[in-house]
């Protein structure tokens, strides 16, 4: 029996969906964060459950090779990362390891074999889009942060090592600039959501008030950036109620540009601050390339298909793509794609995919490809329905969540649908999460 306060030594066994190292004691699961596998630790109890407990370090008995210093200061305090403690490759053994475990226990795979995980080519500053809370200190500056883990407590940062350079570079002037000009209304700034992609940045400030003088602080981020009005773009965001969602109102431009124009893949594309888009562009195209190899000549659904970029390159081999995509935003941003790059065989639908699918996927026929790619909470039970209906035969499913995909993948599997190829990505770095490319067919 283990009781909170214990002291006791455990050896780690696994990782869980957290990172977080498992081992066990009179038969009891306990979770050691920022422990690595194979280390014999001596841990406090901080925690018990009726399934488990948590333990925190006390002493590291027999550290692991694999062990590393975590390069940033506020590791362990910040909830982004979780994996800094180990070198590169042990995270991506961890990573695989979680995404296996899931699919056996969660998805009822019992004979998978050892998942590939496709590393990312930058280990740190790879983000191209943050969201930072604000917050006043006890001095009534503003200061940028990060959440500390599973809290809405802030940790106030200076520089985030997963998040690209010139993001970092935003949060410094933007923290300089509210202070200065801002000692009135800076209060009212809750977050800075920055997206930054080949040296072209958004900077929207989410506030509960209008920003007034919008001039002052565009001109102060464009001076302390080194930036023309040709590359930055300010805007905000009115936040409308106290819930997680960061860009929860509509999204309004008050200086510089509105999109950030890119070319990726031979594709050019506009993509607004609202607009779903993929944090690491390497890892993306990796999976995108993955995705297209099944869609030659073909009728493909391409659902949640966000600012459409895969659309756009699934229409290059297939006959046609539909893109269904609930953020309107998103699906104005795939539109404008479309037309510039004269690609005349995607349809973009703004919908639910839940309600729409069914229709779709019924006009396609069992020979298209589907492609899911859908949010953390996995698809509807609704999505399952329309697929079972359709008996669509091959489906290309992209997921940045191991449980519900495994969720997902039990219920295909047992309306007889079979696992073809399992590879993770590395699409997030130095953190628990992990991206995977599934292809089922029937
Ligand atoms: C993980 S992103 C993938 C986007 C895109 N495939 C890409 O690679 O950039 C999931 C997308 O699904 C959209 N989404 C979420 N729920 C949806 C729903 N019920 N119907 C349609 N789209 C949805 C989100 O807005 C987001 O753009």
């Amino acid at each position: 029996m283990i009781n909170k306060n214990d002291e006791i030594i455990v050896t780690i066994e696994g990782y869980n969906s957290e990172g977080q190292g498992i081992a066990r004691a009179d038969g009891f699961v306990v979770f050691v964060p920022f422990s690595v596998l194979g280390e014999k630790i001596k841990v406090h109890i901080i925690k018990v459950t009726k399934s488990y407990a948590v333990g925190k370090i006390v002493q590291i008995l027999e550290p692991s090779k694999e062990r590393v210093n975590p390069p940033c200061p506020y590791f362990s305090k910040c909830g982004g990362c979780a994996l800094q403690h180990m070198n590169y490759q042990a995270t991506l053994q961890a990573k695989a390891e979680i995404v296996k475990s899931a699919l056996v226990k969660i998805g009822g795979f019992r004979d998978i074999q050892n998942v590939e995980i496709v590393p990312s080519n930058k280990k740190y500053f790879y983000r191209n889009k943050a969201s930072f809370p604000l917050f006043i200190d006890d001095n009534g500056n503003l200061q940028v942060a990060m959440f500390k883990g599973l809290t809405h407590d802030p940790v106030f940062i200076e520089n985030c090592l997963i998040t690209d350079e010139l993001i970092n570079k935003v949060a410094v002037v933007f923290k300089d600039v509210a202070n200065k000009f801002y000692s009135d209304s800076k209060k009212h700034f809750k977050y800075l959501v920055v997206r930054a992609i080949d040296g072209k940045v958004l900077v929207t400030v989410v506030s509960d008030v209008h920003i007034k003088n919008a001039k002052v602080m565009f001109d102060g981020l464009k001076n302390g950036l080194g930036l023309d009005e040709n590359s930055l773009g300010l805007l905000e965001c009115k936040k409308i109620s106290d819930n997680n969602v960061i860009l929860e109102g509509d999204v309004t431009q008050l200086c510089g540009i509105k999109y950030l124009n890119c070319k990726i893949m031979d594709i050019n594309i506009q993509i607004s601050a609202k607009s779903f888009f993929q944090v690491n562009l390497d890892i993306m195209q990796k999976i995108y390339k993955k995705v297209i190899k099944n869609a030659e000549n073909k009728l493909v659904v391409d659902a949640y298909s966000g600012a459409g970029l895969m659309s756009a390159l699934l229409a290059k081999s297939a006959k046609q793509v539909y893109g269904l995509e609930i953020v309107k935003e998103a699906t104005e941003d795939a539109n404008r794609m479309a037309k510039e790059n004269n690609i005349t065989n995607l349809v973009n639908i703004n919908c639910d995919v839940a309600e729409k699918l069914p229709e779709v996927i019924s006009m396609v026929g069992e020979n298209a490809l589907l492609v899911l790619d859908p949010p953390r909470k996995g698809v509807d039970q609704k999505v399952i329905d329309a697929i079972l209906q359709s008996q669509v035969k091959e489906i290309a499913y992209v997921s940045c969540n191991p449980a519900t995909l495994a969720r997902d993948l039990k219920l295909l599997k047992d309306v007889g649908y079979q696992l073809k190829e399992v590879v993770a990505y590395d699409m997030f770095p130095q953190t628990q999460h992990v991206e995977t490319f599934v292809k089922l067919e029937k």
